[in-house]
This record gives C-alpha cells, structure tokens and sequence, in this order.
C-alpha cells in the first residue's frame, strides 16, 4: 500500500541575492505578501494537504523564521488583555503544529538543502514546498500532486509552461502525456538555454519524492553553479524508476523575483477581504490617468 505524505520540507536556505538589500540580515522567506510571509502561504498549503510535520531548512540569518512559527508569548498576554481574540487565535494556531529545523551550514543547492532533511524524513514520501514560488491559495496544486503520487507509488513534480525568453531559469522537462496534465518524464535538463531546452515544461517549487533520493542525492556531484541540483539526483531516478510531472495550470508567481513578487502582492491583495477594496480604488485612480495620457 502507499504510504501517506505526512511531512513537508521547506528548504529556505538560499541567499536570496535577487533581493539584496532586503536579504542582507532577514530571510527572503520572511517577506510579506500583504498581510503573512511567503513561508507561511507555504506552510498553510501543506497544512491543507493535512500534513503534520514541518522541516525547514534554514541557515544564516533565518532564525526570523523560527520565531515566527514559535509562540509569542508577550505578544500573546498583550493581545488576549486587549481581546483582540481573532489576532490572538491567528498567531497561536501555526505554533501548534511540529516544526522541526535544521541549518544547512552553506548553500550548497538544493539538492544538498534536502539531503539535510534526511534524518527527519527517515523512510516515507514527503513533500517538498520551495516557499518563494507562491501558489494561489485557491488552487489544490499540492493536493493533485499527492494524489497523482499515491495512484502511481511514485515520484511526482510540478510543471508550468514558461516562455522561452525564461526557460534558461528552471530545470526543463521531456515527456510524454499519459493521462490529463500529467506526464511521465523522460529527460530532464537543469537550466539549459532557450535552444536546448526538450520542451517548455519547466519544473516549479512543488516535489512529492520517496525517500530512495537521498542515496542517489548523497551521490550527485555539484552540477551548475558548483551547485548539487536536486535536477541532476532527479534525473539519475529516472534511469531506475518512474517519475511524473503534473502540469499546474493555475496561479504561481515566482516570489523570489522582484517583478513576481510585487504581482504576487497585488494579485492576492485583490482578492483579500481586508484591503481589496480600497486597494482596487487606489489602483484605478493611480492607473487610470497614465492609461488616458498614454492614448494618442
Ligand atoms: P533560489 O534559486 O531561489 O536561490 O533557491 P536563493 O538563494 O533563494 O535566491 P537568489 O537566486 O540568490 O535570489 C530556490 C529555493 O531553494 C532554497 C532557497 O532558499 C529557495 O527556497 N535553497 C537554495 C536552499 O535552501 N539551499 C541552497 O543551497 C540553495
């Protein structure tokens, strides 16, 4: 019988140098859409999937992200003698949960960033949630995925089509569709330039992997970047067994990238309860009148 996907690993080790100087002391991670850091959305994702065990991997200067999942307990009195219960049930209900945190000691990719998560995951599939790449909370990406894994016994990754002018960024897959947006892979290449690309399938930050990736992680020799790519462990697993991709056709906005992240924000700004509406207004009143002054 397949086993259940009950732990998710969020490596949140990298630099983040495309946010300099935001990065320098505090982790990208910790950056807020609107109103919650991007690790958050990640971690609530997760929780929707009923995933109960929480690793993430962290390293110099993160430890914002450890007191952001920890109780608070000023915070809380404070809170609880002002009764503003809503807030105070907000930020006690992420700390229940099992977090567990290893330091990866250098970012040597992200492939080595899971290898740390080896001890903790021991010997079942798990989930791994790159928290920068923010799904749209309304989709069920991670939900298709664990499922598509269950029916198959195996290792499952998210695609998206992507332009070709942006391919050069992901890890590219070729395949064969076998079943609606769901394709088993047949070769992947990690970052490869427009021209020599198999398809315009990338990979994007959603993996449901066995735990068999670890040895062949362990084995993987740093590839580009001087980094150890979790695409190169990926595509020695496909010599010995099956591995499928899940065409995601919803929302994701690649929150690691400046221009991804403010769309993030307004896109999900949108569609908040809180601040949707004065938000529309101010935008159309700050659009409106470029657009008009731009019009011949
Ligand atoms: P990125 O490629 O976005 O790298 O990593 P980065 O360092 O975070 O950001 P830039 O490119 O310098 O701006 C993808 C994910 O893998 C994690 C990152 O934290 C991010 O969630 N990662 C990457 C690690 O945990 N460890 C690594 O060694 C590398």
């Amino acid at each position: 019988m397949t086993q259940k996907v009950r732990k998710a690993v969020f490596p949140a080790a990298g630099l983040g140098t495309r946010f300099l100087p935001a990065t320098k002391a505090s982790p990208k991670e910790m950056l807020p859409i609107v109103d919650k850091p991007m690790i958050q959305y990640a971690v609530e994702e997760a929780e929707a999937c009923n995933i109960k065990e929480f690793i993430m991997i962290t390293g110099k200067s993160k430890r914002a992200i450890e007191d952001h999942f920890d109780y608070a307990w000023e915070l809380e009195e404070n809170l609880k003698n002002k009764g503003k219960k809503n807030l105070l049930r907000e930020i006690q209900r992420l700390a229940k949960h099992q977090f567990a945190y290893i330091r990866q000691g250098a970012p040597l990719g992200l492939g080595h960033a899971i290898l740390c998560a080896k001890p903790f995951v021991k010997d079942e599939p798990f989930a791994v949630i790159l928290s920068d790449d923010i799904i749209d909370p309304d989709d069920s990406l991670l939900k298709e995925m664990i499922d598509i894994s269950g029916r198959h016994g195996a290792t499952v990754l998210a695609l998206q089509r992507v332009p070709k002018a942006e391919i050069h960024r992901y890890g590219v897959i070729a395949g064969t569709e076998v079943e609606k947006n769901v394709y088993k892979i047949s070769d992947m290449v990690e970052k490869p330039k427009a021209s020599e690309a198999p398809s315009d399938l990338a990979i994007i930050g959603r993996y449901i992997l066995t735990p068999d990736i670890f040895s062949i992680i362990e084995k993987t020799s740093p590839g580009k970047g001087g980094e150890i790519q979790l695409t190169d462990a990926l595509k020695s697993l496909l010599q010995k067994k099956p591995v499928y991709g899940y065409l995601f056709e919803g929302k994701r906005y690649d929150g690691g990238d400046k221009i991804g992240y403010l769309k993030a924000t307004v896109e999900l700004a949108l569609k908040n309860p809180t601040v949707s509406k004065q938000f529309k207004e101010y935008l159309l009143s700050t659009i409106s009148p470029m657009i008009t002054k731009e019009q011949p």
